[in-house]
């Protein structure tokens, strides 16, 4: 698909975390092509550095920083360096999740706690880590990404789906308390997108089929369909939009 072009953007600098990969990947590439200095957080050191450099091949001005996302200090630490290197951030995509299987029974408070780490707790710290940023440029822009699973009662990752569900809150609570200073904070909740993750681990003929019953418009939602949402959030043309919930799934009904 041909993303569509906000020329506001090429005087952005954006923030992408789980960039290396999937749906990150795509925002990634779609923020490099606006014009758009990007710097990017992943945990998969061999990915990130291959895309960046791919990228800054191309002249773009990209940036990538290993860390686990799970280490609050390590990556709010990463994040003011960075911030410190491209300047400050006016767009920050809390992206990065994991939609890892678990059976109810066997949920531990270790691993209930983890999950939360991967799929919650980031997008608070990371938020709060580019606000001062942000606050001093007069605004900005932070995109959450949710996701449908919780709202078509997907069964055994209820972590995951308890996470999910809150960041559309947290969101609200969020544009809430920033929205004085500029800063919109909306949340892109995405339907089932074909990553080459999706594609290995979860795709099979039958849940395909299921799926495809259920979107009103019928075929792939790709990552770029979601990048196209992200661009937009994220540029002046969505100046009054913010604490909103924008579901990309192809039309699920
Ligand atoms: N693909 C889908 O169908 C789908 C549907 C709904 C919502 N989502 C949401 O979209 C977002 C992206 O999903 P995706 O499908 O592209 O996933 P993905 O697994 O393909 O990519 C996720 C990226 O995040 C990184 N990451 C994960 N945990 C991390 C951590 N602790 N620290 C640092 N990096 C970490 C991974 O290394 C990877 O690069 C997630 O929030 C996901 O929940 C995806």
């Amino acid at each position: 698909m041909t993303l569509p072009h906000f020329p506001d953007l090429s005087s952005r600098t954006a923030l992408v975390t789980g960039g290396a990969e999937g749906i990150g990947r795509a925002i990634v590439e779609a923020f490099a092509t606006q014009g758009t200095a990007v710097a990017f957080l992943d945990r998969n050191v061999e990915l990130g550095e291959a895309l960046a450099a791919d990228l800054v091949a191309t002249g773009a001005q990209v940036v990538f920083r290993a860390v686990d996302l799970r280490e609050i200090g390590a990556t709010q630490e990463a994040i003011r360096a960075l911030a410190a290197n491209l300047g400050p951030f006016s767009i920050c995509v809390n992206n990065a999740g994991h939609d890892e299987r678990h059976r109810f029974d066997e949920v531990t408070e270790t691993y209930w706690d983890d999950r939360l780490a991967v799929n919650l707790r980031p997008m608070m710290f990371v938020s709060q880590a580019v606000a001062p940023g942000m606050r001093a440029l007069g605004g900005g822009a932070i995109v959450n990404l949710g996701s449908t699973s919780w709202m078509q009662g997907a069964s055994g990752l209820i972590a995951y789906t308890t996470a999910k569900s809150a960041v559309i809150g947290f969101t609200r609570s969020l544009a809430r308390e920033l929205g004085p200073d500029g800063i919109r904070v909306n949340c892109v909740t995405p339907g089932w997108v074909m990553t080459e993750r999706q594609r290995k681990t979860w795709w099979t003929p039958e849940k395909w089929a299921a799926a495809q019953v259920r979107q009103s418009i019928k075929g792939e939602i790709l990552p770029e369909d979601i990048a196209a949402m992200v661009l937009f959030l994220s540029s002046g043309a969505a100046r009054r939009c913010t604490g909103q919930n924008y579901i990309v799934d192809a039309g699920v009904v």
